[in-house]
This record gives structure tokens, C-alpha cells and sequence, in this order.
């Protein structure tokens, strides 16, 4: 792809008076000597589920930038890719072909998650347990199952997350409401929702919100939005300002103050089975993305102060 396609945003210079290639080593840097930038371990393991039933809005572009930018810089985190897509085990180079123990066997109680969870190249402390094309029929496998709805939780026990030893987990949802999804937000106690900087962006945000309420009433009185992440903004457009501040409003401290930007390498980077960190550290999507993950990790330390719940 050509990194001077129209839709690629241009850089704002952070440092005033420093070369464009000044800037982009900086920013490198940082990415790359995560020993200076350790992020803070959370008071209690936190488990995020990603979701919103739109497709297409950077759910999975997130949870696998969000989970690398807290690995690469100390903390332990598990990616679950619950999505028949498997674009998750794709991003981080996974190995997802029909057979492998995935998250199908996991929730079918056939496999461990220690025994499907595969370590991504991206980082040591980068854990993923892929989705397979046999997650397809899961949906439909499920409805006759008991406990159809925990089944994910059940296997997300304490015990099988201490053995893995991770402080961080993320659910990457399809983009549907069926079971999966159900499934992720039973298992977590955040909801995390990737908002597109596009007109259509706050459609059917509503009947996701009444699908998290149902879920608190009913399956997870825990659950609440806890982060909001406003992705592939374009600053040159009126729009993504007012999608921004129509969210902001309505959402105030959950929406994250690092907006990410629409980038070509943000797009690139999957396609070479690597995250934006890893393929271009030095680019702003990759920066954002670790911005993001700071201000993640942040909240994480102070016992997630900006919580709220979901029908706020
Ligand atoms: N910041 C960005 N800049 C440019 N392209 C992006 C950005 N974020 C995501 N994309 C691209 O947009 C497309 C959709 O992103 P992604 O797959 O993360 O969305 P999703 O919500 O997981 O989709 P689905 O609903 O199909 O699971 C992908 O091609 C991805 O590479
Ligand atoms: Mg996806």
C-alpha cells in the first residue's frame, strides 16, 4: 500500500522545531526500549472484553495494539480471539489452522487454556489462544449446552489464569451480539468499545448498551463500560471532531483521552502477521496505540477509578 494514500493522516509534530525523522526515532525508542517505560501492574487482573456489533471498527485492530503495547512494556497479557475470523491469531501471527487447540475446544471444556494459549513472537509476555474456523458453528453448538452462557468464564477461572500468570486479558468479540459475545461479557468485568470517528459510528451503540445492561441484570452484575477508544479519527475532517465530542459528552472519563489515528500502517501491519508496534514503531498509529495502553495500564493501578456503568 502506498503510505501516501489520502487516507493516511498526516504527522503532528510533538517536538517543535525537530525533523520530521527526529520525531520518528523518538517515538521508536520508546517502542523499542520498553525498559524505560515499564508500565504499572494493575491492583487486580483485569479482564476486557471488546466489543461492539458494528463491524469493521477496529475491535480487533485494538485488543491485539492494546494487549502488545502493555506486553512489550512488562505486563503479562493474554489475548482470547473469539472471533470464527481469527483476524486476532492472524494479527499476531498465531498459528490457526482447523486442528490446533483453539478457544472452540476451550469452550467446549475439550482443552485448557493453558494447553490452546500460544506465545505471539511480538513479546514473551504475549499470550494468545486462537479462534479456528470451527468456532463458526459455535454459536449454534452452544445454544444446547448447559451453562451455555459461563462458558468462557468457566474456563477464565482464577486458577487458569494464575497459571498463566497474566495481569491483563482481552476478548476480541465478532461483531455480532449472539453467544460469543454473550459468553466474552460474561466472562469479563469491563466492556471495552472501539468507536469509529465515522458517521455511522454511535448506530446501534444503543442495543449495545441495553445488551450490557441485560447481561449485568441477568448473567454479570459486575460488568460495566469501563474504556471507550475512539479509532481511525482523521483530523481533517469536521467529522471525527464532532463524533469525537458527541462521545465525549455522553461518555466523559470513560472515552480515553489518546485518540487513534487513521493510519496506513495501522492497515499494513496484520498483513505481515505483526502488530503497528512491531511493523513500524516509529509511526503514529503505533505511538497512539502505546498511548492508549498507558493510559489503560494507568487507571489499571489506581483500581480503574474511572469506571462506569453501562447505561451512563
Ligand atoms: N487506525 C486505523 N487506521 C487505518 N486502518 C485501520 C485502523 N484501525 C483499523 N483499521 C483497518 O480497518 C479494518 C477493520 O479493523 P478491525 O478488523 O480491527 O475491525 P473489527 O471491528 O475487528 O472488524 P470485525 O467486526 O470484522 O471483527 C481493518 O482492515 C483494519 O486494518
Ligand atoms: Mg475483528
Amino acid at each position: 500500500m502506498n503510505p501516501a494514500s489520502p487516507h493516511d493522516v498526516p504527522e503532528v509534530p510533538q517536538h517543535p522545531g525537530w525533523t520530521p525523522i527526529a520525531e520518528e526515532a523518538e517515538r521508536a525508542a520508546r517502542v523499542l526500549h520498553p525498559e524505560e517505560n515499564q508500565l504499572p501492574r494493575p491492583t487486580k487482573r483485569r479482564i476486557l472484553t471488546v466489543a461492539n456489533q458494528k463491524g469493521g471498527v477496529g475491535k480487533t485492530t485494538s485488543t491485539v495494539n492494546l494487549a502488545a503495547g502493555l506486553a512489550i512494556h512488562g505486563l503479562k497479557t493474554l489475548v482470547i480471539d473469539l472471533d470464527p475470523q481469527g483476524n486476532a491469531s492472524t494479527a499476531l501471527n498465531v498459528e490457526h489452522r482447523s486442528g490446533t487447540p483453539s478457544v472452540y475446544e476451550v469452550l467446549l471444556g475439550e482443552t485448557t487454556l493453558a494447553e490452546a494459549a500460544a506465545v505471539s513472537e511480538q513479546s514473551p509476555n504475549l499470550l494468545c489462544v486462537p479462534a479456528t474456523i470451527d468456532l463458526a458453528g459455535a454459536e449454534i453448538e452452544l445454544v444446547s449446552m448447559a451453562s451455555r452462557e459461563s462458558r468462557l468464564k468457566e474456563a477464565l477461572s482464577d486458577d487458569a489464569l494464575d497459571e498463566l500468570g497474566v495481569d491483563y486479558v482481552f476478548v476480541d468479540c465478532p461483531p455480532s451480539l449472539g453467544l460469543l459475545t454473550v459468553n466474552a461479557m460474561v466472562a469479563a468485568r469491563e466492556v471495552l468499545i472501539p468507536i469509529q470517528c465515522e458517521y455511522y459510528a454511535l448506530e446501534g451503540l444503543g442495543q449495545l448498551l441495553s445488551n450490557i445492561e441485560l447481561v449485568q441484570a441477568h448473567l454479570n452484575p459486575e460488568l460495566s463500560v469501563s474504556t471507550i477508544v475512539l479509532t481511525m479519527y482523521d483530523g481533517r475532517t469536521k467529522l471525527a471532531d464532532q463524533v469525537t465530542n458527541e462521545v465525549r459528552n455522553h461518555f466523559g472519563e470513560v472515552v480515553l483521552k489518546t485518540v487513534i489515528p487513521r493510519s496506513v500502517k495501522v492497515s499494513e501491519a496484520p498483513g505481515y502477521g505483526q502488530t503497528v508496534l512491531a511493523y513500524d514503531p516509529g509511526s503514529r498509529g503505533a505511538m497512539s496505540y502505546l498511548d492508549a495502553a498507558r493510559e489503560i495500564a494507568e487507571r489499571g493501578a489506581r483500581g480503574g477509578t474511572t469506571e462506569k456503568g453501562a447505561g451512563a
